[in-house]
């Protein structure tokens, strides 16, 4: 099973509204989308710290009101095409992926200065709000705090935890909370930590793997879920 890393980052620029519907022009049926607080306080989708590199302003993202983040441009970055592209808010990305049949993998992004519990408080309204089904979810995130408040906060939702370990001893951490899923990084998954993950009875994604010879490999290993740039070979 395919998921395309922020929305498809290789076809459209990353969390935007272009790449959920470049993602379902492929046929692809699950994306990973990161989520993050405006100034006050409304999710969007956005991947870095500082709104740098994919926009066309500078400074942190969390300084930004959403009316401000509005007058920014999110895709002549990426590509003349995109011109125009706004960072878009969690509720027009949920309401966009229900009308395109699109399930989301929504990693809570957490930065140095980011407050998990409102970051996942605010996020849990707009997906309650929305309506959007808890089947089509998959939360996920580095931070236990934030997986801890989603496990929560959205009982009704699978969350996975996202690892950059090499080795299996941060499963005990975990242990006592009710995750679904790991997601580890592929250049770091061994066939020794594949089994710890998968005999704990966590489903087990990987991220972000572009060589699509290596699929079968990880397969092999026992993945469900690969987090791809670029979806589109790998349907080939
Ligand atoms: O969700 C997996 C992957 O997206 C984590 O890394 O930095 O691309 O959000 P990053
Ligand atoms: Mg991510």
């Amino acid at each position: 099973m395919i998921i395309g890393h922020r929305g498809v980052a290789a076809l459209a620029p990353e969390n935007t509204l272009s790449g959920i519907n470049a993602a379902a022009d492929l046929g692809i049926k699950w994306v990973e989308l990161d989520v993050q607080l405006t100034r006050d306080n409304v999710p969007v989708l956005f991947h870095d710290e500082s709104v740098n590199r994919c926009t066309n302003g500078i400074g942190r993202l969390d300084l930004f009101t959403l009316a401000q983040l509005r007058e920014l441009d999110a895709g002549a970055w990426f590509n003349a095409r995109f011109e125009g592209e706004k960072v878009p808010t969690l509720e027009e990305t949920l309401t966009l992926c229900a009308q395109r049949g699109i399930s989301v993998n929504l990693e809570i992004k957490c930065h140095s200065k980011t407050a998990p519990g409102l970051l996942v408080e605010k996020v849990a309204k707009v997906i309650k709000s929305t309506g959007f089904p808890s089947e089509n979810l998959l939360l996920s995130s580095f931070s236990l705090p934030a997986i801890e408040h989603c496990l929560a906060m959205l009982p009704d939702c699978r969350v996975g935890l996202i690892t950059e370990q090499t080795a299996p001893a941060f499963l005990d951490d975990i242990e006592p909370l009710n995750i679904f899923s790991v997601h580890c990084d592929q250049r770091h998954l061994s066939p020794e930590l594949a089994d710890a993950i998968l005999s704990r009875g966590y489903q087990l994604n990987i991220w972000t793997l572009n060589e699509v010879r290596k699929a079968q490999y990880f397969h092999g290993l026992g993945v469900t879920h690969i987090i791809t740039d670029d979806p589109a070979p790998f349907s080939e």
